[in-house]
């Protein structure tokens, strides 16, 4: 691509943390629900078990567990110096208030704090990343809370074996503190509206794509999404390494939404990236939504697998249908 814009921020990630609800779910379970199999499902997907809310278990709760972990792993962050929270959900407790409120009086945080929710679905955590950057490039916040929080079992029809075998629930956190230099590259976003009818769940309006819907439940058609994500995501890679003015070759990890490894494994080979470099999450928890990049990034930062000074591609794509991505040096 040429003439790109370059685009940067002086931000880093500070510090991430992670939380998974106790109970799990193997396949063996929805061998028991309706025709289905554990090969089925590991051939189609890759998936083998997924964590999943218990009754009084929310997504603001998953958020909290995730944000406890980050404090637990880095006792120099005080969340009173956070200016601004951002929190990405498609199965928010309520309406309103948002579960960034309910975070700044659950962490009794001045009453001075943006608190932002979004509705990006799986694009959601590099969605808030990338919002961050320009919160704190344009000079209003030095350090602001990223937070991925979905209990997506929540909307799963388990009547439909099409989709209630993908998904499974958990938070992530990324706190993206200001920084000398930049370390955030190439923030682009993208959208699809057309999309849309392949992967929604309705709300107060019941009617969509001339069709009434009350269940307010997860539909997807996963073949046609799969379709979007092969022939759309290539593009969007490409516009955000030349918005870092970076090569694929100057990426040590690729970080893309854990929906299905088989699809992984086909967007890796269309663009001439190795499996070994991928981080990925949907093995042990399934489709977490905006989850899965944090769910696959926490663990290699913290495992030694992602060193300092390392380019980490991030590259969020969802419902909507929309996507999000950059480039985070660690
Ligand atoms: N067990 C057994 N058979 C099944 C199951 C199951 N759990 N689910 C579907 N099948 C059957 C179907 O009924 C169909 O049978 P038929 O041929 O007799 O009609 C057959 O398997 C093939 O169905 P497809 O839907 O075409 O299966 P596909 O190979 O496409 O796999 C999947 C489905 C896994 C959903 C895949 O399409 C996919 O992963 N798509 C992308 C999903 C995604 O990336 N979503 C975006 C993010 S999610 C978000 O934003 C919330």
């Amino acid at each position: 691509m040429t003439n790109a814009r370059f685009v940067s921020a002086p931000a880093r990630i500070g510090a991430v943390g992670m939380y998974v609800p106790a109970r799990v779910l193997t396949n063996a379970h929805f061998e028991k629900l309706f025709d289905t199999s554990d090969e089925w499902i590991v051939q189609r997907t890759g998936i083998r078990t997924r964590h999943v809310v218990s009754e009084g278990e929310y997504s603001s709760h998953l958020a909290i567990g995730a944000i406890d972990d980050m404090l637990a792993h880095n006792s120099s962050v005080k969340l009173r110096d956070i200016d601004y929270l951002i929190v990405n959900s498609s199965t928010p407790d309520y309406a309103y208030p948002s579960i960034a409120a309910l975070l700044q009086t659950h962490y009794g945080l001045p009453n001075t704090v943006g608190a932002l929710d979004i509705a990006t679905a799986c694009a959601g955590f590099a969605y808030g990343i990338n919002l961050a950057c320009g919160l704190i490039a344009s000079g209003e916040c030095d350090r602001v809370l990223v937070v991925a929080a979905d209990a997506l079992t929540r909307s799963v029809d388990y009547t439909d074996r099409a989709t209630a075998v993908l998904f499974g629930d958990g938070a992530g956190v990324a706190l993206i503190e200001r920084s000398a230099q930049p370390h955030i590259f190439g923030m682009s976003h993208g959208s699809d509206g057309s999309g849309g009818r392949f992967l929604y769940r309705t709300n107060v309006r019941s009617e969509i794509n001339g069709q009434i819907d009350e269940s307010r439940l997860l539909r997807q058609n996963g073949r046609e999404v799969y379709r979007w994500v092969i022939e759309t995501i290539p593009a969007e890679i490409e516009r955000i390494l030349a918005r870092a003015n970076l090569t694929l070759e100057q990426i040590d990890w690729f970080v893309p939404h854990s929906a299905n490894l088989r699809m992984i494994e086909a967007l890796d080979k269309r663009i001439g990236f190795p499996i070994e470099r991928t981080l990925i999450s949907m093995v042990e928890y399934g489709n977490t939504s905006a989850v899965t990049i944090p769910l696959a990034l926490v663990p290699a930062l913290r495992d030694g697998r992602v060193k300092p000074g390392q380019r980490v591609l991030i590259m969020g794509f969802g419902g909507g249908l929309v996507t999000s991505g950059c480039v985070a040096v660690i």
